[in-house]
C-alpha cells in the first residue's frame, strides 16, 4: 500500500549542532558558476520504433511497399469470389525512389487488394479525422477503390469510395472518421469493378497532428517531449547515425525534400538483438532533418544533430571510410551548418528556406560521431575539427569518450587524453550501468579537470538488471539513483555543460532497448519514474550553482542547489535513497529569512514501484505549498524512497 507522508518542517531557532540531523548548509552569498540554460536535454533516437512507429505519426507501415519484402506489413484481400491478381511491379513507378507499386487486376467479382496492419496496429480515435492518400493509376475499366478502416475485432469502422482515376499517377485523398476508438485498427484499400487500378504509396495520418501539420508528428508524444523542457535535443542516434556498415549509415541531405522521394533504410536496431527481432524496422525518414530542426524551435530546444564520421558502428563491422575519401563527410558537416544557419541567398539556406523557413534555426552544437574510440576516431574527429573551427568557429563540437564511462577503460582514458590535447569543446560520456553505479558515481565529476574540455552526459540510465537486459524496468530505485548521479551533475555544472537521458522513446509492442523514458502504445504515452526526475531537474534549472555543506554520513542523502538570477529563489535537489523518512537541519547562509517554500516530492514506500498504462500514476510528483516561520534555518523530513525538490523564495 502506498502512504504519502505530507511534507513536514520545523523552524529552527537554535543552532543546527543541537540536532542529530546532518546538516545541509547552503551558502546563497556565494553563488558559483553559471549553469548552462541548456543543460537538461533529451537524446532522440529512431530506436523501439521511436520514429517510424512512434513520434511519426504514419500510420500505414511500409506504405510504398519497398521493404525488402514489398508486401511486409501488408496482406493481400483475395476473397474466393473475387477473380483476379494482385501482383508487385516495377515498371514505370510515380517516382524512381519509390519503384515498388501493386497492381489490382480484377474482374468485377468481388473487392480485391490489399490491407496494411499498421505499426502493430493503427490506433484511431472516435470523433477524430484520418486523412488517407494514396498514388492512383487506372489502367484499363471502370475500376473504383473502396477505402477501409476496420477494427481490431474485424469491425468496420468507416469507408469512403473513390473513383474516376486518370490513366497517369495522380495522388488522391480522403477522410476517414472511425465510428469507435481502436487501438489495433488496420487500413484496406480494395479495388471494386473489373478493371486494372495500379496502387502506391498508401499514407494514412491523424488531423490531430502536433500544430496540426499535415504529415506531422504524433502531438500526444510530442507534448510529452515538451513537457521535459529539454534544453537541447540530440538527434537521430545513436547508432543509427553510424550503422552496421557505411552504406547504412545516417545522411541528413536524404531526409529532405517531398517524403516520396526519401529513400527508406533498413533500420541499424531491425537484426541487432536475436532476442528482440525486430524485421519490419526500417526508416522511411518522414521525420528528417527538417523536421527534427523543426521540432527543437517548437519546443524551444537547441538542435543537436550528430553526424557520421567516417565510421560504422564499432559494435558491427566497424568499417572505415579511408582518410583520403573522408571529404564528402566533412563537406556534409559544413552543408548541414549553412541549411540550419545560412541565409536564403546560399545554397544550403536556399533550401531551408524553400522547404517553409527562411530565418536561420540557431544551430549552435554539432556532434562528430556518435559512440566512437580508438586512434581511427581522433584521426578522423581532427579532421572534421579542423574544417569546421575554420568556417564555423561559432559552433561548438561534440566529440565522443566511448562506450565505457570508467576511468580505467582504455578507449576512456585514451579519448580524453586526445582529446584534451586538440582542445575538444565537449566530450560525450555515455554511462549504462546498474542503479548502484549511479550512486557511487555521484562524485564522478568532483575533481574533474575545470581548465580542459566540458563534458556531455550524452546517453545514461540506470539499468534494473543489466546493460540492454529485455527485462529491465523503469523503477523508482533507477530513477532515484540518475536523481542522485544528476545533484553530481549539477553541482558540476562548471564542467558538465549538458546531460540526456537515453533512450527517450519506445513503442511498448516494437521496442528494442529498455528502460526507456517515455512509452507509448498506438493510442497512448505513458511517463515513467525516470521522465519524473528529468522533468523536475529541466523545470528547476536555476543559473547558478550554490555552493553547499554537507556530510550525510551513515546516510544515502545526495543534495544539490541553485538559484536563479530573475526571483533569487533558492532551490534544492534532495535524494534520500533510504527506506526511512530522513531529517535534514537545512541552513541558508547569507539571507534574513525564508519567506516561501514550494516542494515537490517524488517516491514510494516500494523502490521496485513503476508507471504502468493501468497505473501511470503510481511514480508522480507531489507538490505542496508549505508555510515557512521566516528563518533561514529550518528542519526538514524527507520522505524514505524519494527525490525532494524545495523551492525557496528567500529574503536577502
Ligand atoms: O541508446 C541506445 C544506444 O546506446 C545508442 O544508440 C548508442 O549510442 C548506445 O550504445
Amino acid at each position: 500500500m502506498k502512504t504519502c507522508f505530507p511534507f513536514a518542517l520545523g523552524l529552527l531557532a537554535a543552532t543546527a549542532t543541537a540536532f542529530a540531523s546532518p546538516v545541509l548548509t547552503v551558502r546563497v552569498d556565494q553563488p558559483g558558476a553559471r549553469i548552462n540554460p541548456a543543460m537538461w536535454g533529451a537524446f532522440f533516437e529512431d530506436i523501439n520504433f521511436g520514429a517510424d512507429g512512434g513520434l511519426y505519426a504514419e500510420m500505414v507501415k511500409n506504405r510504398g511497399f519497398e521493404f525488402p519484402e514489398p508486401l511486409m506489413g501488408w496482406i493481400m484481400i483475395h476473397p474466393a469470389l473475387a477473380k483476379g491478381e494482385v501482383t508487385m511491379r516495377t515498371d514505370t513507378p510515380f517516382d524512381s525512389a519509390n519503384p515498388h507499386y501493386v497492381r489490382i487486376a480484377s474482374e468485377g467479382t468481388g473487392p480485391l487488394g490489399v490491407s496494411n496492419e499498421g505499426f502493430r496496429g493503427m490506433g484511431v480515435r472516435q470523433g477524430e479525422a484520418y486523412d488517407f492518400s494514396a498514388r492512383v493509376r487506372a489502367g484499363s475499366g471502370a475500376c473504383h477503390l473502396s477505402v477501409a478502416l476496420y477494427g481490431g475485432d474485424g469491425v468496420l469502422l468507416d469507408s469512403v469510395e473513390l473513383s474516376g482515376f486518370p490513366a497517369t499517377w495522380t495522388k488522391v485523398t480522403a477522410t476517414l472518421h472511425p465510428s469507435a476508438t481502436d487501438p489495433k485498427a488496420r487500413l484496406s484499400v480494395l479495388s471494386l469493378g473489373k478493371g486494372v487500378l495500379d496502387l502506391d504509396f498508401v499514407s494514412l495520418f491523424p488531423e490531430a497532428t502536433w500544430k496540426h501539420r499535415p504529415g506531422g508528428l504524433r502531438a500526444d508524444m510530442v507534448q510529452a517531449l515538451a513537457d521535459l523542457h529539454p534544453g537541447f535535443l540530440r538527434f537521430p542516434g545513436g547508432c543509427i547515425v553510424e550503422g552496421s556498415v557505411l552504406a547504412r549509415r545516417y545522411q541528413w541531405k536524404r531526409t529532405l525534400g517531398p517524403v516520396e522521394e526519401r529513400r527508406i533504410l533498413i533500420n541499424r536496431w531491425n537484426q541487432e538483438f536475436i532476442h528482440r527481432p525486430t524485421p519490419d524496422y526500417f526508416q522511411s525518414f518522414g521525420l528528417g532533418f527538417f523536421e527534427y530542426f523543426q521540432l527543437c524551435e517548437d519546443i524551444g530546444a537547441q538542435p543537436l544533430p550528430i553526424l557520421n564520421c567516417g565510421m560504422a558502428c564499432q559494435f558491427n563491422s566497424g568499417e572505415l571510410c579511408p582518410l583520403d575519401q573522408l571529404e564528402p563527410y566533412i563537406q556534409d558537416a559544413l552543408d548541414l551548418v549553412e541549411f540550419a544557419n545560412g541565409a536564403p541567398t546560399t545554397p544550403w539556406g536556399a533550401r531551408r528556406a524553400a522547404m517553409g523557413h527562411p530565418a536561420p534555426f540557431n544551430m549552435q552544437l554539432l556532434g562528430v560521431g556518435n559512440e566512437q574510440w580508438g586512434p581511427q576516431y581522433f584521426e578522423r574527429y581532427s579532421r572534421f575539427a579542423a574544417a569546421l573551427k575554420k568556417k564555423h568557429p561559432e559552433i561548438f563540437l561534440v566529440s565522443a569518450a566511448g562506450p565505457d564511462p570508467n576511468p580505467a577503460d582504455p578507449r576512456f582514458k585514451l579519448a580524453w587524453e586526445t582529446l584534451r590535447g586538440l582542445h575538444a569543446d565537449l566530450v560525450d560520456e555515455h554511462a549504462y550501468g546498474r542503479p548502484d553505479w549511479f550512486f557511487s558515481n555521484v562524485h564522478r565529476y568532483d575533481a574533474y579537470d575545470r581548465a580542459g574540455p566540458k563534458v556531455f552526459m550524452g546517453e545514461y540510465a540506470a539499468q534494473s538488471v543489466a546493460v540492454v537486459s529485455p527485462v529491465n524496468r523503469s523503477t523508482l530505485e533507477c530513477a532515484l539513483s540518475e536523481a542522485a548521479f544528476m545533484t553530481g551533475l549539477e553541482r558540476n555544472a562548471e564542467v558538465v555543460r549538458m546531460a540526456s537521458y537515453a533512450p527517450l522513446y519506445a513503442n511498448v509492442d516494437a521496442w528494442q532497448w529498455t528502460p526507456d523514458l517515455i512509452w507509448a502504445d498506438s493510442l497512448r504515452v505513458l511517463r515513467t519514474p525516470s521522465y519524473y526526475v528529468q522533468s523536475l531537474f529541466a523545470r528547476n534549472r536555476g543559473d547558478r550553482v550554490l555552493p553547499i555543506d554537507f556530510d550525510p554520513a551513515g546516510t544515502h542523502l545526495y543534495a544539490s542547489s541553485v538559484t536563479d538570477d530573475a526571483s533569487g529563489a533558492v532551490t534544492l535537489k534532495i535524494v534520500n535513497a533510504d527506506p526511512a523518512p530522513a531529517s535534514v537541519v537545512l541552513r541558508l547562509e547569507g539571507v534574513r529569512g525564508v519567506t516561501s517554500m514550494v516542494v515537490d516530492t517524488l517516491g514510494s514506500e516500494d523502490l521496485a514501484a513503476t508507471n504502468t498504462f493501468d497505473h501511470p500514476d503510481e511514480v508522480v510528483p507531489r507538490e505542496t505549498r508549505v508555510t515557512v516561520g521566516g528563518s533561514p534555518t529550518m528542519q526538514i523530513s524527507l520522505e524514505g524512497n524519494s527525490l525532494t525538490v524545495l523551492r525557496l523564495g528567500v529574503d536577502r
